[in-house]
């Protein structure tokens, strides 16, 4: 028996886990990736951005870029915190190497960003890992996906756990904290490792936690064209590169006061659109020195094939805003149940993140969770374990690749940067039909591919039925509506 199991291993995750473990309850972290890079905060580019000494300012872009509809304690709680957490826990305990300059991105009125240079997620989840997993309080299960909640009487007490031997069992505990990240594993072209199969929001959505903000997906609008998306990040715009259309003209003058550092939803949707005008949108980096700021960035776009002074750009899905709706502590309406990071709906981020604010919201969010998790007494008696058929009956050929093909082709179609209301209704009823699928072959089947396909249907639904009935605002922006 656990006191606290943590379920993911980003900066969210490790965070929760750290505070838990550090306030001297006894952590099991179990998490999907066999490696960092598996975790989307080990791309994560930009980085941590701060208050410095003006939170009053951070708070009103937050709120800005979130086009009016964040939550103001969240945002004041983000901002109060950022600097501490930054200090104490990447610096200090981690000994992140954060460059002496700030960094500057979109909608921000200030260069407030932490970075290590255009790679910060890497640089501080690797010794993030390696600090839990010398924690005496703390073991990491690796290579291990969560299957389904385990409940009882409405709480919820830990995890049934699929290993990597392939053994299925269950994590009782008691507390749960969701940090399984995002859901970019629904789209056809994310900026998410494809482990990002929304299994957190699935699992709390199917044991009846709370979900919010679901319709606001940030789609990200530099990333590169093709098959294998690679973000450029906002930072190379913030150090001076533009965008062009295919006659070469610099379009975001026109859209915007801020230009190419407008808020990022706005940015999307006129890439979008200068794309499908004039065929094609690249970001000029001619403007900077991109090979000495950004060496690291530079040789990846040369490596992927193309120009590094005039990147082709479309763009990306890269963040879901909304999530398992949660308080300041990241309690979900479900008794012992928590969630952290990109799978939480905080408040923080209302319908559109500004840039940089993720990798926070996760260190605060799971600092807060982990303490409260923490201090949480014992409870007594067993939780239902769901039964699992024992043996895999043989899938039809190529079964998961083509639900998952459709539910791309789905979600490109009708719940993507463009939305309209007919359009969307065609995708809950195609999406309900997918789910229904999934979930008959999930329960005769206990592989683990199954069950994130399953996920990953099911978010796909759920994204679809909140974008259907929310008012536009910020990145869900309706056909016909006049957006910001
Ligand atoms: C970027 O580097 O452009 C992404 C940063 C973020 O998503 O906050």
């Amino acid at each position: 028996m656990t006191d606290v199991l943590v379920l993911g291993s980003g900066i969210a995750g490790c965070s929760a886990a750290l505070a838990a473990a550090d306030d001297g309850a006894n952590v099991l972290l179990a998490t999907k990736a066999e490696r960092p890079e598996e975790s989307t905060t080990h791309w994560a580019q930009g980085g941590v951005a701060v208050a410095r000494d003006d939170p009053e300012a951070f708070a009103a872009d937050i709120a800005d870029a979130g086009d009016g509809r964040c939550d103001p304690h969240a945002v004041d709680v983000l901002v109060e915190e950022a600097d501490d957490a930054v200090e104490e826990v990447l610096v200090e305990t981690l000994d992140v190497p954060f460059a002496d300059d700030y960094g500057r991105e979109a909608a921000h009125s200030e260069a407030r960003i932490r970075h290590v240079g255009a790679e910060t997620g890497k640089h501080l989840l690797a010794p993030f890992l390696a600090h839990l997993d010398d924690h005496p309080n703390v073991t990491i299960l690796e290579d291990t996906a969560a299957l389904e909640l385990l409940t009882d009487e409405g709480r919820v007490r830990g995890a049934l756990l699929d290993r990597s031997d392939g053994t299925q069992d269950a994590a009782v505990a008691d507390t749960t904290v969701l940090a399984t990240g995002g859901v970019g594993a629904c789209f056809p072209r994310s900026t998410n490792p494809d482990t990002a199969t929304g299994d957190g929001l699935a699992m709390a959505a199917r044991a009846g936690a709370d979900v919010a903000d679901l319709a606001y997906v940030q789609f990200h609008p530099t990333v590169t064209v093709g098959e294998n998306p690679l973000l450029v990040s906002e930072a190379v715009r913030g150090a001076g590169a533009v965008l062009r259309n295919a006659d070469g003209e610099r379009f975001m003058l026109d859209v915007h006061d801020d230009a190419e550092l407008a808020p990022r939803d706005v940015v999307a949707r006129a890439v979008a659109d200068e794309r499908e005008r004039t065929g094609e949108v690249y970001l000029d980096t001619t403007p900077l020195d991109f090979r000495a700021e950004f060496p690291t960035l530079h040789e990846r776009v040369v490596e992927a094939g193309f120009d590094p002074d005039s990147i082709p750009v479309a763009p990306a899905e890269h963040f879901l805003c909304g999530g398992v709706d949660v308080d300041d502590r990241g309690r979900t309406s479900l008794d012992r149940l928590y969630a952290v990071g990109e799978v939480a709906r905080t408040g923080v981020h209302g319908a559109n993140r500004l840039a940089s604010t993720s990798l926070l919201e996760g260190l605060v969010w799971g600092r807060r969770a982990g303490r409260d998790a923490a201090s949480r007494s014992s409870v007594a008696g067993e939780p239902e374990v769901p039964s699992r058929p024992e043996r895999d009956p043989a899938l039809p050929d190529g079964f998961v690749d083509g639900k998952l093909e459709r539910l791309h082709r789905v979600m490109a179609a009708h719940v993507g940067l463009r939305r309209d209301r007919e359009s969307l209704q065609r995708a809950c009823a195609a999406l309900r039909r997918l789910k229904g699928e999934t979930d008959a072959y999930a329960r005769t089947r206990p592989a683990r591919e199954v069950a994130e396909l399953r996920n990953a249907a099911t978010v796909g639904l759920l994204l679809a039925r909140a974008a259907r009935e929310a008012e536009p605002a910020g990145c869900h922006a309706l056909e016909g509506v006049p957006c910001r």
